[in-house]
């Protein structure tokens, strides 16, 4: 079945590609399959904040691939990305999860508990920015996504890129802005995108590929 929120995130795609995709895509564990429906059952209007469903898989394939024990999440909802990359992870990694809804991230805790994982998450409950600050300089953080307000991006990379181990890797999402990037005169989130991916694209201590998946996500390593 294809949910609301995947729907909304297949702006290259047809529908009957989308779903191709999907079902040639390891299928999402009963757990997240049901956080996927319990997001959209009880905050039918915010459900699209979602990060899309092969978002899920993905993250969980990079975690896997660089063997990451130490994520950094920016922006968790109702955990569902979190809820991926944890279940991706060594039994002692960590994923610290910054957020400042406790309402959407309740419903994150209660999937983590049931997916046995909840002691792999720390989720902060605080400015995603206030958070970052507050970790050690040389905290060596293996993977890092960033899902948060489009405004503090840049200030987020900031943040995180000197924390991030030599091949570390910083995943973005929504870089392709529903396709309002290519608008020069964009505002708001849009214009904030835009201003983030230059950015990106002229960081030396980074090496960064722009990937058209769902709304758009840049995959950058730590050089
Ligand atoms: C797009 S949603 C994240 C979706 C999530 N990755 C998932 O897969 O379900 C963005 C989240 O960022 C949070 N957020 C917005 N501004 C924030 C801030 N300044 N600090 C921390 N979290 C923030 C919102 O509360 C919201 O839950």
């Amino acid at each position: 079945m294809t949910s609301p929120a995947s729907r909304d995130k297949r702006p290259l795609q047809t529908a009957e590609l989308y779903r191709y995709v999907l079902d040639h895509n390891p299928p999402l564990d009963p757990v997240l399959r049901d956080l996927v429906e319990t997001t959209h059952a009880r905050f039918p209007d915010r459900a699209g904040l979602q990060s899309a469903q092969e978002q899920g898989p993905m993250l969980a394939f990079l975690v896997r691939l660089i063997g990451a024990r130490r994520v950094v999440e920016v922006g968790t909802f109702t955990g569902f990305s979190a809820l991926a990359m944890a279940q991706a992870l060594p039994e002692d990694g960590t994923l610290i999860a910054c957020d400042i809804s406790e309402e959407w991230t309740d419903l994150g805790r209660e999937a983590w508990a049931r997916a046995g994982v909840a002691d792999r998450i720390d989720l902060r409950l605080a400015p995603a920015l206030d958070t970052l600050r507050a970790l050690p300089a040389e905290e060596g953080i293996d993977l890092a996504y960033l899902d948060a307000d489009k405004e503090n991006y840049i200030a987020y990379w900031e943040e995180l890129v000197p924390r991030m181990r030599p091949g570390g890797l910083i995943v973005a999402d929504n870089v392709l802005f529903h396709g309002e990037v290519t608008d020069p005169e964009a505002t708001g989130a849009a214009a904030a995108i835009r201003a983030f991916n230059d950015h990106v694209l002229a960081d030396d201590r980074m090496e960064s590929i722009m990937l058209t998946v769902a709304d758009g996500v840049t995959v950058a390593r730590r050089l």
